[in-house]
């Protein structure tokens, strides 16, 4: 079989580590051929590919990002997008394509399917908020660049007498800032699924501040205050159409500092938690997810997701995972409000 492989939307480390364990199981067990899809959706819809041999994923497993590039190309959003993908395929005499991509890129996959192009999905997204598997790779390695930055932050935050307010990434999903918000000892933390009271978060500031310790607060870029307390727009797409968020780090801190009376400074995390060589964890994630995707594509088991539940890796339609987002249980949220303020 001629397979074709693609990354798709937002990188991500352990990219390259699922690439690799694609194609060296798929050349060594089974005989496969690969090509690499440039640049997601767009590979395919341009015809756009290159090379994808062992030589070709020899010493990429700790590389961050991706060799084949990403983008954000929805082939459903451009005139006849999808007779192209199709007629590309056949032109370069490609079976089958093992999609690695989050929400949107696996939602192309899904319908590409249901268009009867054989396709297996591989989840990733440092958000972690993708229904069906209980880890995405790439979340354990944004965590811990985030836990780093906040341990480095205590230390100037206490020198000084200041609150951090630490921004991490995390769109509709609180995941990065509660778990880096927990191994990093946060005062607060913030998330997209809790509207927050913007009064309360000074309260926990001050209480802080009384024990002689510095706040150091975690919030999602996500995240937002209750009805009527928020006074920024933090919202708006950009010129290519995306959604960006920015501001609620820079917004809250000039709101301790206007409640609390005392200094408040902001560190934006953006990319610098999607940039690097993956941990270990998200490396083996990543690895094993990659060659049960080729078991998958080799036995012919389109339209399905490998996905890891519990420990195990498992197939499940691609439907579901991106039917409903997984975002934070409260209960979850309630465990690290023990902490809040002390
Ligand atoms: O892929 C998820 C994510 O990391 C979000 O948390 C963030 O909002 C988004 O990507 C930003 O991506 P980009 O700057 O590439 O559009």
């Amino acid at each position: 079989m001629r397979i074709g492989v693609l990354t798709g939307g937002g990188d991500c480390p352990g990219l390259n580590a699922v690439i690799r364990s694609v194609v060296r199981k798929g050349v060594a067990e089974y005989g496969h051929e690969f090509i690499g899809f440039r640049d997601g959706w767009r590979g395919p819809l341009e015809g756009i590919s290159k090379p994808l041999g062992i030589a070709e994923v020899r010493g990429i497993l700790p590389r961050g990002g991706t060799i084949l590039g990403s983008s954000r190309t929805n082939p459903f959003k451009i005139d006849g997008g999808v007779e192209k993908i199709k007629n590309n395929l056949a032109e370069q005499g490609v079976d089958a394509l093992v999609a690695i991509g989050g929400e949107d890129t696996l939602g192309v996959a899904t319908k590409l399917h249901e268009l009867g192009v054989q396709v297996v999905g591989v989840p990733k997204t440092i958000d972690n908020d993708l229904g069906a598997t209980d880890y995405t790779f790439g979340f354990d390695t944004a965590v811990n660049i985030a836990m780093e930055a906040i341990d480095r932050l205590h230390t100037t935050a206490e020198s000084h007498h200041r609150t951090l307010v630490v921004e991490v990434m995390g769109r509709h999903a609180g995941w990065i800032a509660l778990h880096a918000g927990l191994a990093g000892g946060a005062n607060v933390i913030l998330l997209p699924e809790r509207p927050f009271d913007v009064d309360q978060v000074a309260t926990y500031v001050e209480k802080r501040f009384q024990k002689q310790y510095a706040p150091i607060v975690v919030v999602s870029e996500g995240a937002h205050p209750l009805e009527g307390q928020m006074v920024l727009q933090h919202q708006e797409l950009d010129a290519f159409g995306h959604v960006r968020l920015g501001g609620i780090g820079q917004w809250l801190a000039e709101q301790i500092e206007a409640k609390t009376g005392k200094e408040a400074r902001t560190v934006v995390l953006g990319h610098i938690q999607r940039g690097g060589t993956p941990t270990a964890f998200d490396r083996v994630l990543a690895t094993r997810l990659g060659l049960h995707a080729i078991d998958a594509a080799h036995e012919g088991d389109w339209g399905k997701m490998v996905a890891m539940q519990g420990t195990d890796i498992v197939r499940v339609p691609l439907v579901e995972a991106t039917r409903e987002l997984k975002t934070v249980p409260l209960e979850r949220y309630a465990e690290a409000e023990v902490f809040f303020g002390s």
